[in-house]
């Protein structure tokens, strides 16, 4: 009887020893001392002990049952204990940690241009409005007066839609499309972006942006198409910015003019990034041809206006002397972080 006690004994000591859970320790429990348990099964077999014996194998038994408990007990608080401390360590949170950084992006220069732009045009009293992207070939082409055949449309080849639907190349549509709503006078910017079939390269992308602008009203005339682009480079790029209008032509208007500015760099004396000349050119304008008005319903005898077109790009390449217009559309936040 002793050896079998024993042998209880050691075996339930063992799996106590040996235990992972909870769950464990109490399949233990029921195992030795439950109602149908090992050590239940030696108290039920006391029939068979001598009557003299009884008594002795009885406190054995006992002994046994409270080894056991003890080493139940023992087992079960420390394991709580682990699991407790477990998920206190889980649960924890540590103020010395420092902050997740937020990160927040960078207003890309272009946009940082376009705003300037936009605060100098609105602070003269301009609107800022919006055209399409996918634009009517008659607003894109025709109604600037440039018709199917015109040569202008080698120097604007785009991604055509339809026959009659491309992705616009310039924002000037948007002139037709604010004229055509037969409020007057307009005074107006359009900021947007545009298309044209280039390759990539330093100074050149298949979209870029522009922003456009038009003034109609009575009697205004190229003087005043002089000082508003006078007073926006230097609003731009200093007071001290002086502009040349240099004669040229673009369809739809007439006479039409490249604007330069004196080079903010060196003040006009001529350096590397004038290339020498003293002067940086930043825009087209002229004062609104008259079949452009016609076609849009506006009489030319009774109104005239000017228009002109700048790149954003080149407003931001320039301000924030930027060499590759590349840099500008790869999106990488060590660059866009700089401005
Ligand atoms: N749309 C012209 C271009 O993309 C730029 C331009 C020139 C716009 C003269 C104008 C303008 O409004 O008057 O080359």
């Amino acid at each position: 009887m002793k050896e079998k006690l024993d042998q209880i004994k050691t075996e339930a000591l063992n799996k106590i020893e040996n235990s992972t859970s909870l769950e464990n320790l109490n399949e233990v429990r029921v195992n030795y001392l439950g109602k149908k348990g090992e050590l239940t099964a030696v108290l039920k077999s006391m029939k068979d002990v001598a009557p003299e014996d009884r008594p002795k194998v009885g406190q054995m038994v006992n002994e046994v049952r409270e080894e056991i408990e003890g080493a139940l007990e023992k087992s079960i608080s420390r394991m709580e204990k682990a699991l407790r401390e477990a998920k206190m360590k889980e649960e924890v949170i540590d103020v010395t940690l420092p902050a997740k950084k937020n990160n927040v992006g960078h207003r890309h220069p272009n946009t940082i241009a376009l705003e300037e732009v936009e605060r100098i045009f609105i602070g003269m009293g301009y609107e800022v409005v919006e055209g399409p992207e996918v634009e009517k070939d008659y607003y894109n082409f025709e109604a600037l007066n440039i018709p199917k055949d015109h040569p202008a449309r080698d120097e604007q080849d785009t991604f055509y839609i339809t026959e009659d639907i491309v992705l616009r190349t310039q924002t000037s549509p948007v002139q037709v499309r604010e004229m055509e709503k037969g409020k007057l006078p307009i005074r107006m910017i359009a900021p947007g972006r545009v298309f044209r079939s280039d390759e990539v390269d330093a100074t050149h992308s298949p979209s870029f942006h522009q922003i456009e602008g038009l003034v109609i009203d009575k009697n205004i005339t190229f003087a005043d198409l002089k000082g508003t682009l006078a007073e926006f480079a230097k609003e731009l790029f200093g007071e001290d910015t002086k502009v040349k209008f240099r004669p040229h032509h673009f369809p739809f208007t007439e006479p039409s003019a490249e604007v330069d500015v004196t080079c903010f760099k060196c003040g006009g004396s001529g350096c590397r990034f004038c290339k020498g000349s003293g002067w940086i050119e930043i825009l087209g304008c002229g004062m609104v041809h008259p079949n452009v008005l016609k076609m849009s319903g506006i009489d030319p005898e009774e109104y005239s206006g000017f228009a002109f077109g700048v790149g954003l790009e080149r407003i931001a390449l320039l301000k924030y002397e930027i060499d590759d217009m590349r840099l500008l559309y790869e999106n990488d936040s060590r660059f866009l972080k700089q401005f």
